[in-house]
């Protein structure tokens, strides 16, 4: 058994899935500087420090705005894998063995960055993480919540031709008022062409979103959905479907939907049988990757290493992935676990 090493050891070597990762939310300062320098793109803050201080959040919009501004330096197909190689470099060295990464196609194509440039960058990354790194991939194109159905469903016309490079579509960006049944029409298509679906729900927004992830986009999981909490009978459905959440700590405190680590409801909705798991959502921008995620939320939630497994285990059921695997990863945790 393992006992001798540290808890950030054992967070930093568990074997585990990241299942909630923007890769516009991977975009650390010093890159950020060198790819706007290279692209010759101005940017209004003087220095790396500058922009960091700027990373004070008050809520999910101070955020993506900040967020949005970031990505506009990215212009080519070097800069998109740049920026994933970067990630992957961080998430293998925090034992990602499997990774589903999202991007957000809107906030590139509305600058004219052709949907290929983004794509190809990010996806010539990934084979190189897979071949060299051992992390295996799905790539997840989520739609911006906060532009129309209608750019939504012009945005997947336009993935059309490279729908088998995808393993699924998500939602993302602002959520209060923008609740997910606005987007039925385009969440059919994505499961008439027979990809897996997503949605970010009960974020900051109410359970009532949750349920509308569930009933009207039949997502397979949900992204944070820890408001979840507030409805029983929605925590029962989440258990009894085995609707795994996608849970991101880090995120969650730094955007202020709880206060501290210790008032988060991820320890409730384990308890009660919910699937859990742990990801880092936008690393750069929130304090930590998702090795951190894991320790901190141990720490601050008093969480065995038992438990830290079974979210790890989670992780792996959770994911797109062949049964084969599934399995193949489960019985890597077993093995660090037993040591
Ligand atoms: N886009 C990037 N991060 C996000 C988050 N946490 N919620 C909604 N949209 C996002
Ligand atoms: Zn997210």
């Amino acid at each position: 058994m393992r006992s001798t090493e540290s808890l950030r050891d054992f967070c930093q070597g568990l074997p585990k899935a990241e299942l909630h990762l923007h890769i516009e939310g991977t975009f650390e300062p010093e890159l950020l500087f060198a790819i706007a320098a290279r692209n010759g793109v101005p940017l209004r803050f003087p220095t790396v420090e500058a922009l960091r201080e700027a990373y004070a959040f008050t809520d999910l919009q101070s955020f993506l705005d900040i967020y949005y501004e970031g990505a506009g330096v990215l212009l080519h197909e070097a800069d998109f894998f740049d920026l994933t190689w970067a990630y992957l470099l961080r998430a293998a060295a925090d034992g990602v063995r499997h990774v589903e990464i999202f991007f957000d196609p809107q906030t590139h194509t509305d600058r004219g960055v052709p949907f290929a440039t983004v794509l190809d960058g990010i996806e010539r990354a990934l084979k190189r993480g897979e071949d060299e790194l051992g992390v295996s991939y799905g790539i997840i194109l989520c739609f911006l919540r906060h532009l129309p159905e209608d750019a939504a469903l012009a945005t997947f016309e336009e993935a059309r031709p490279h729908l088998h490079r995808l393993v699924g579509v998500g939602l993302d960006s602002s959520e209060v008022g923008f609740p997910p049944s606005g987007f039925q029409r385009v969440f059919a298509l994505a499961r008439e062409a027979g990809l897996h679906v997503v949605a970010h729900a009960g974020e900051e927004g109410p359970p009532a979103y949750v349920y509308e992830a569930l009933d009207l986009l039949r997502v397979e999981r949900v992204d944070h959905g820890v408001r979840s909490i507030e409805d029983p009978a929605l925590v029962r459905r989440l258990v009894e479907g085995r609707i795994p959440l996608t849970v991101c700590p880090l995120s969650n405190t730094a955007l202020k939907v709880f206060g501290h680590l210790r008032d988060h409801t991820l320890a409730g909705l384990h308890e009660a049988g919910v699937v859990v798991t742990l990801n880092s959502d936008d690393p750069a921008y929130f304090g930590g990757y998702i090795a951190q995620n894991f320790l901190e939320t141990a720490v601050a939630l008093g969480l065995d290493r038992a438990t830290l497994a079974t979210f790890a285990r989670n992780s792996f059921e959770a994911a797109f992935l062949p049964e084969a695997r599934k399995r193949e990863l489960m019985a890597e945790v077993d093995a660090f676990v037993a040591g």
